[in-house]
C-alpha cells in the first residue's frame, strides 16, 4: 500500500478518497479539535496531530502528500483579501514538500483562486512547487466539477497535482464519468430517499434573514445540490422547502407559507459523497455548527478517490 501525509486533514474527506484509492494515510493534522474527533472515529489508525501546522518540526516520509489549505479568502463565500495571512498557508505544505520528498503531491482549494486578484498567488504555488526538493515536480491544475464524479453536488474545486521529476510519469487528470452523454449524474433524490424529512436537532434552525434570500438556496430533488458550504445559516434549502421565486436583483421569497428548512449536517454529508456509515461523534467540541463546519470544509471523497486513482503507479 502507498503511504501518505495528510495536512489542513479537516474531519477527512480527502482522506476517506485516498483511503478507497488504496492508500495508508499515516499521519494527518488540523488545527480544529471536532475534525480530529471526527476523523478518528472513522480512521482510529492514523496518527493525527491537532495543532498548527507550522509548530510541527518534522513530518514522516511517505510516497504521497496531500493538503487542501484553507481557502476564505479565495472563496466567494469569504472575506476576499488577497494578503490575509490565510492565504500563505501553501508556504507550510511548501516546507512539507520540500522536507519529505514524496513522490507525488495533490492539493485541493477552491475555483476562486483563478480570478484575477488571486491569479498570483496560483501562479506562486505552482512555481515553487515546481521547483521544491531536490528534483522539482511536473505540476498540472485543472477545476474539476464534482458532480461529473457521481458526487450530487455541482462544486467546482481546482486540483493540484505534481509527479516528481527523476520518476519521469505523467499525471492525467480523470475524465469525467458523469454528466451529459455519460452516466445519469447523481441527485438529490438518489442520495436523500429514506432519510427522515424532518431531522429536528441536527438542521439549522436561524430565521432566513435577507441575505439569505438574496439568492435562490433550493434545489430540486431530480437536480445536484448546490454547493455545500462551512457556514450553517447559509446551507441550502431541503427541496421538502417550498420553491424560491425572484422578486428583485437580490431578492427572493417563497412561494408558499409551507415550513422549509436547511439540508441537516447529516444530510450535507451525505451530498458530500460521505459514506452511510460515516460517524459524527458526540464530543465536548462537537456543536452542530462544528458538525456542519468541517462537512462544509471537506474535499467530496469520490471527487479525491478520482484524482489520487489517476496518479501513475510510481509507487512499485
Ligand atoms: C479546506 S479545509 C480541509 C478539508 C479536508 N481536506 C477534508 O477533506 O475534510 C482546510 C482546513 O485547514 C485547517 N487549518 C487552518 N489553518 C490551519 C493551521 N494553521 N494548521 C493546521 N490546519 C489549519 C482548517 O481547520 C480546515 O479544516
Amino acid at each position: 500500500m502507498p503511504t501518505a501525509v495528510s495536512l489542513f486533514t479537516g474531519c477527512g474527506g480527502s482522506d476517506a478518497g485516498l483511503v478507497k484509492a488504496g492508500f495508508d494515510v499515516l499521519m494527518a493534522n488540523d488545527v480544529l479539535p471536532y475534525a480530529r474527533d471526527v476523523y478518528l472515529a472513522n480512521h482510529p489508525d492514523t496518527d493525527y496531530h491537532l495543532g498548527d501546522v507550522s509548530k510541527i518540526k518534522s513530518f514522516p516520509s511517505a510516497e504521497l502528500l496531500v493538503g487542501c489549505y484553507p481557502c476564505q479568502g479565495f472563496s466567494q463565500g469569504g472575506a476576499r483579501d488577497a494578503d490575509r495571512n490565510i492565504n500563505f498557508l501553501y508556504l507550510e505544505f511548501l516546507r512539507a514538500l520540500r522536507q519529505i520528498g514524496p513522490k507525488a503531491f495533490i492539493v485541493e482549494n477552491v475555483s476562486g483562486m483563478r480570478r484575477s486578484t488571486y491569479k498570483h498567488l496560483l501562479d506562486d504555488q505552482i512555481a515553487k512547487f515546481s521547483t521544491a526538493g531536490k528534483y522539482g515536480y511536473s505540476v498540472k491544475a485543472e477545476l474539476l466539477n464534482a458532480q461529473d464524479f457521481g458526487v450530487p453536488q455541482e462544486r467546482k474545486r481546482i486540483l493540484i497535482v505534481g509527479i516528481r521529476n527523476d520518476l519521469r510519469a505523467e499525471y492525467h487528470f480523470p475524465t469525467p464519468t458523469h454528466g451529459e452523454g455519460r452516466k445519469r449524474l447523481v441527485t438529490i433524490e438518489d442520495t436523500l430517499t429514506g432519510m427522515p424529512d424532518w431531522p429536528m436537532g441536527e438542521f439549522c434552525e436561524d430565521p432566513f434573514h435577507w441575505y439569505y434570500l438574496s439568492r435562490n438556496r433550493r434545489r430540486d430533488w431530480n437536480e445536484t445540490a448546490k454547493t455545500i458550504v462551512s457556514h450553517m445559516r447559509h446551507m441550502p434549502l431541503h427541496p421538502i422547502s417550498p420553491s424560491l421565486r425572484r422578486i428583485h436583483t437580490d431578492k427572493w421569497e417563497f412561494e408558499s407559507d409551507g415550513p422549509a428548512r436547511r439540508f441537516s449536517y447529516r444530510e450535507a454529508a451525505r451530498l458530500q459523497g460521505f459514506g452511510k456509515r460515516f460517524k459524527f461523534p458526540d464530543s465536548e467540541a462537537s456543536s452542530l455548527a462544528m458538525r456542519y463546519r468541517v462537512v462544509g470544509n471537506a474535499v467530496p471523497p469520490p471527487l479525491f478517490r478520482a484524482v489520487a486513482q489517476a496518479l501513475p503507479d510510481v509507487w512499485g
